[in-house]
């Protein structure tokens, strides 16, 4: 397959849904291949616990690092590690101070791993948010492993451990609510994700011109279908002229209207280089 994908959970079943719609035939195609793993399968207890209370307090249950260890490092390949000697205190960066030097970090560790380097990810409502640049540089790597969280987290040190392991690891967060686990999130950006990947889609075109993708990071225009006249209502009248160029424009005039109006952030963080001359006066 061109990509591998696996994913960790404790409802492993939620993910059966996959082998359904687009992904069942691109699995079936052989474009990608899906193992939903039971994080279960790595506990030794009779109890089959993942969990535990949290350190320093509070309410919910925290994700142990053991069980989740014993199996990202056979998903990546890695010898188990029994024996730790040196014992030293994670020192997990505060983002809030340093921003810049987290995001020169990243970008670092983004060139230092090739296509083919696993990437372990995991969502998390506290981390950044998951973009379509995201999604389309992700679409590119051959194997993929997705760590979903339940209860109240994971313990810090996962990540933290694998990223000094020197594997890709990152955090996402698919959106400003909160979930009861990755599951759903994960799923949102395996769609994201694997309708990306060469021969997924049908119509590589219309992957080019929608929302968020390159340049055009501005929401799409709206979109009509025959009949010309319904219930009283006509289709912009341009839109029937045949004059593709005029076509073009009011397209782009009324994507960037809709933008600001509907998400002015966007508008706000598009490079000035992606406007023509004549979108200034729109
Ligand atoms: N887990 C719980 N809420 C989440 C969110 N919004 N994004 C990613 N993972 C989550």
């Amino acid at each position: 397959a061109l990509m591998d994908i696996d994913i960790v959970s404790v409802f492993p079943e939620y993910f059966e849904v996959l082998n359904l719609s687009l992904l069942g035939k691109a699995q079936a195609k052989g474009l990608v291949h899906v193992s939903s793993h039971n994080l279960r399968d790595w506990t030794h207890d009779v109890h089959h616990s993942v969990d535990d209370t949290p350190v320093g307090g509070g309410a919910g249950m925290v994700m142990k690092p053991e069980v989740w260890a014993e199996c990202l490092d056979e998903l990546l390949g890695l010898a188990p590690q029994e024996i730790v000697e040196t014992v030293h205190e994670t020192a997990i960066p505060d983002n809030t101070d340093d921003i810049d030097d987290a995001s020169v970090t990243e970008d670092a560790d983004v060139a230092k791993h090739a296509d083919d380097w696993p990437v372990l990810i995991f969502p998390n409502p506290s981390a950044p948010l998951f973009t379509q640049a995201d999604a389309t540089e992700l679409s590119r790597k051959q194997h993929l492993i997705f760590g979903c969280g339940r209860y109240e987290g994971y313990d810090a040190r996962i990540p933290e451990y694998y990223r000094a392991q020197d594997v890709d690891v990152r955090e996402y967060s698919i959106g400003d609510y909160v979930l009861n686990g990755g599951e759903v999130a994960v799923s949102v950006m395996l769609e994201a994700i694997t309708r990306l990947i060469p021969g997924f889609m049908g119509n590589a075109e219309s992957i080019v011109e929608e929302s968020y993708t390159g340049d055009n990071a501005l929401l799409e225009h709206y979109q009509y279908t025959k009949p010309a006249v319904w219930r009283g209502m006509a289709v912009p009248s341009v839109l029937t002229s045949g004059d593709h160029g005029k076509v073009d424009r009011f397209r782009r005039d009324e994507a960037l209207a809709k933008t600001s109006r509907i998400r002015p952030d966007l508008i706000e963080a598009l490079d000035c280089t992606a406007l023509d001359k004549k979108d200034r006066k729109a």
